[in-house]
């Protein structure tokens, strides 16, 4: 039986074990997705180690005019995911509970640099340092040995790993591939907000990060051409389209790079990256 836990202290006080603890942290509405980062996190650590899946939906990284409020909150359904996938433990707190600084201590975060304020950090100016530092208490809290993220928040895992090294974070960081719906939609907790008319809009990005991927023979501003003429349509609304190196600096002139974009269908922003290889073109 998975256990569920809510207070810093329970998690602290988890017996000893054998093995080495991975952590997935999450903001819950799990998907297919969340479950392929606990299968490997089960894989890594094996019988004798401890999985714990953090849910907590937190509000530092949402901005202003954000979806926090309407976040899917789906604990029951989630435990169940947790479970099936091979985690041990669910630490789901409250928002009292994981900031329970007041004074100096509430007001230090984790500074995430330059890269912070670019790509989404651009569009959701404050989202990393929220992301960064929640991130940070949650292995800290855990004592996580390794941590599980996903590409599919590409940014965010490269930051998240720079952090670690930063800060010297006794955890190694592992991220994994992107799992996809059929027509090759990223899952996403955000999915849902989509209308089935929009549903169908948003296949295009996958459409769109394929034209983009060919394109690439021809160099970056082939890719970012390409996306652009793919996503053009008055239910899509670009907010970025970008190539960068794969540490998100700027793009090389050939070889190995990121294309990451952000689109809003209604109301609901989605965002989808992928691996490129730019140059080669005779
Ligand atoms: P959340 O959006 O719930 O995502 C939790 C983890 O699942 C992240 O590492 C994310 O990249 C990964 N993930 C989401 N969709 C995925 C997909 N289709 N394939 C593979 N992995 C996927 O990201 C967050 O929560 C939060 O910012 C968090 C890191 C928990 C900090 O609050």
């Amino acid at each position: 039986m998975i256990s569920v836990v809510t207070t810093k202290v329970e998690v602290l006080g988890l017996l000893p074990i054998a093995g080495r603890t991975a952590v997935v942290p999450t903001m819950g509405a799990l998907h297919r997705g969340h479950a392929a980062l606990i299968e490997g996190a089960r894989d890594a650590v094996g019988s004798q180690g401890r999985v714990i899946v953090t849910v907590f939906v937190n509000p530092t990284q949402f901005g202003e005019g954000e979806d926090f409020e309407r976040y899917p909150r789906t604990l029951e359904s989630d435990l169940r995911m947790a479970e099936s996938a091979g985690a041990d433990v669910v630490w789901a707190p409250t928002t009292d509970e994981v900031y329970d600084t007041d004074g100096v201590a509430a007001a230090i975060t984790v500074d995430p640099g330059p890269l912070g304020t670019q790509l989404e950090g651009a569009s959701r100016p404050g989202h990393f340092a929220g992301v960064l530092t929640v991130v940070a208490k949650l292995l800290l809290v855990t004592r996580a040995d390794v941590a599980y993220f996903g590409e599919k928040d590409y940014q965010q895992l490269t930051l998240i790993r720079a952090m670690a090294t930063a800060l010297d974070l006794p955890v190694e960081i592992v991220g994994l591939p992107t799992v996809r719906d059929d027509d090759g939609l990223a899952l996403s907790s955000r999915n849902r907000y989509l209308s089935a008319e929009q549903r169908v809009l948003a296949s295009r990005i996958p459409t769109a990060m394929e034209s983009g991927t060919r394109a690439a023979t021809h160099g970056a501003e082939a890719v970012i051409d390409a996306v652009t003429a793919a996503l053009d349509d008055p239910g899509l609304d670009i907010d970025y389209i970008e190539v960068r190196d794969t540490d998100l600096s700027p793009a090389p002139p050939f070889g190995a790079a990121r294309l990451l974009l952000a689109v809003r269908v209604g109301d609901t922003r989605l965002i989808d990256n992928v691996a490129i290889t730019l140059g080669g073109a005779s």
